[in-house]
């Protein structure tokens, strides 16, 4: 109390030279502000590409798009005001969810719209379309649900293995998530990462065996392959669940063949933790890395693999503790580590988060959304999907291509996916935790396309 009255007084006396001094505080204030401009213009990040700089300016545009449905939504849905059974209006996610919308209709197109290998001189050969059917060589829609992408060096081939979803949906409870039993863990094959030829399932659910991690009654998301250059040997990981996810697991398969068959082998918690979803990282120098979902989706835990990929080894880290993070994809260049990750929300989309480090074992900080472009929805729903991976492009040094999934919990067979390119480079639009600003990582730049193709001879830039 003394010192607030202490503290009045003077004030009221000089209320004249407050004034003043307002204004020399304003003007010191916009100079700090110009000095600072003046700095960051110095300061420039790095160019990562200047020889590809004119190669990949076009996958680098901001394409803006608008969403042309707010009247049909209001007027012509009836159904799904009703479903909901209340006066609220349904939000965009709701009717994207619901199958009985306009809305539904416009991220799910159907087979009419397709991207199929196989039609000759069309105009769309070679074109990402993200969102709509991929057909394969066969012409069948291409099933591989939360994948990811091996680069084989020895055929020189690229192997998408990925959840074949291709079975009825249903509950398997009240208030479960909807489901499709395991079928399996397809696997396509591709030189140029557009035309893929179905290689088969390579690692099959079990029909009778109601102990096995694999029976169909359980869940098998987001199998991701790695190869062991000391044992010869392709590594699967992949998270097993039972039917409500209390089984929190993280299984096994390996294969000779980057073909398959895997053959299964043992899941487990990791350090007696629970795993939910996960993803697998091999670094430059052979040693690869387990980054999974634990303690209830609250917080990832990074863990080093054993020299044989079968196990985790002892040491691992917490980050983005209490962020309830998920769906996590791994990413290096020029010597940082960069990941995307999605909130927790079931099949709903969220916001991604892009994050960098130094070592895989942190500190980890978190850079913003790495979403540009597309309208303000997109953004933050991470274009309606969820990350899985991200493929490094060996000829385009900066550039990456960001697969996600577009689930549609309502047909899960239906999901499909979200594939655009992502670059780094840029300031990130996020203050850091622990640096004062240092080191100044580059932006992770998700740059949304209607369409778009990878600049011709991208394999031998
Ligand atoms: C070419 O393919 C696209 C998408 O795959 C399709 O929408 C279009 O109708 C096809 N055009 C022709 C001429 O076949
Ligand atoms: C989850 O399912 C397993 C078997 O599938 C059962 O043993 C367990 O009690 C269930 N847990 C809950 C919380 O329902
Ligand atoms: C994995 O490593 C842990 C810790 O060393 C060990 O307890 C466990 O038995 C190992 N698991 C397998 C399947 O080898």
């Amino acid at each position: 109390m003394r010192f607030r009255n202490k503290h009045l007084r003077p004030v009221k006396r000089c209320r004249p030279s407050l004034l003043i001094w307002s204004i020399i505080g304003i003007v010191l204030l916009f100079h700090l502000y110009t000095l600072n401009q003046m700095q960051s213009n110095q300061i420039q990040p790095p160019i990562y590409y200047s020889d590809q700089n004119s190669i990949t300016k076009e996958l680098e545009t901001v394409e803006e798009e608008a969403l042309h449905v707010t009247t049909a939504r209001s007027r012509r849905n009836p159904r799904a005001v009703r479903r909901k059974g209340s006066q609220k209006p349904p939000t965009i996610i709701d009717e994207f969810l619901d199958k009985s919308t306009e809305v539904h209709e416009l991220f799910f197109p159907d087979m009419t719209r397709a991207i199929n290998p196989l039609a000759e001189g069309n105009d769309s050969t070679g074109y990402f379309y993200p969102g709509q059917i991929w057909l394969d060589t066969d012409g069948k829609p291409i099933q591989a649900h939360g994948g990811g992408i091996l680069y084989d060096e020895g055929t020189r081939m690229y192997y998408w293995y990925g959840e074949n979803k291709d079975g009825p949906t249903y509950l398997a409870h009240q208030n479960a998530a909807a489901r499709v039993d395991v079928i399996g863990v397809s696997c396509y094959s591709s030189k140029d990462l557009w035309s893929w030829r179905n290689e088969g399932i390579v690692l099959r659910g079990e029909e009778k065996d109601e102990t096995h991690d694999l029976h169909k009654s359980n869940v098998l998301e987001r199998p991701k392959v790695i190869y062991n250059d000391i044992t010869k040997t392709y590594v699967m990981w992949m998270h097993i669940d039972n039917a409500n996810y209390s089984k929190a697991s993280v299984g096994v398969a390996t294969s000779q063949n980057p073909t398959g068959p895997f053959q299964y082998l043992y899941s487990m918690q990791p350090h007696g933790c629970e795993s939910r979803d996960m993803t697998i990282f091999k670094d430059d120098n052979g040693k690869a890395y387990l980054i999974y979902s634990s303690e209830d989706n609250t917080e990832l835990h990074v863990s080093p693999f054993t020299d044989d990929y079968l196990n985790t080894s002892n040491e691992f880290r917490r980050i983005f503790v209490r962020r309830h993070r998920e769906a996590p994809a791994l990413f290096k260049f020029q010597g940082i580590y960069y990941m995307i990750t999605s909130g927790c929300t079931g099949w709903a989309p969220n916001s991604a988060l892009a994050h960098a480090a130094e070592s895989m074992m942190g500190p980890w900080e978190t850079l913003g959304n790495p979403c540009m472009g597309g309208n303000v929805i997109f953004r933050h729903t991470t274009y309606f999907s969820q990350s899985t991976f991200v493929l490094p492009l060996p000829g385009l040094p900066g550039l990456f291509i960001f697969m996600a999934d577009r689930w549609n919990p309502a047909n899960l067979r239906e999901s499909r996916y979200v594939w655009l390119p992502l670059a780094i480079g840029g300031v990130s639009d996020e203050t850091l935790e622990y640096s004062f600003g240092f080191p100044l990582w580059p932006r992770v730049s998700i740059y949304w396309h209607k369409r778009w193709r990878l600049p011709d001879g991208w394999r031998d830039l």
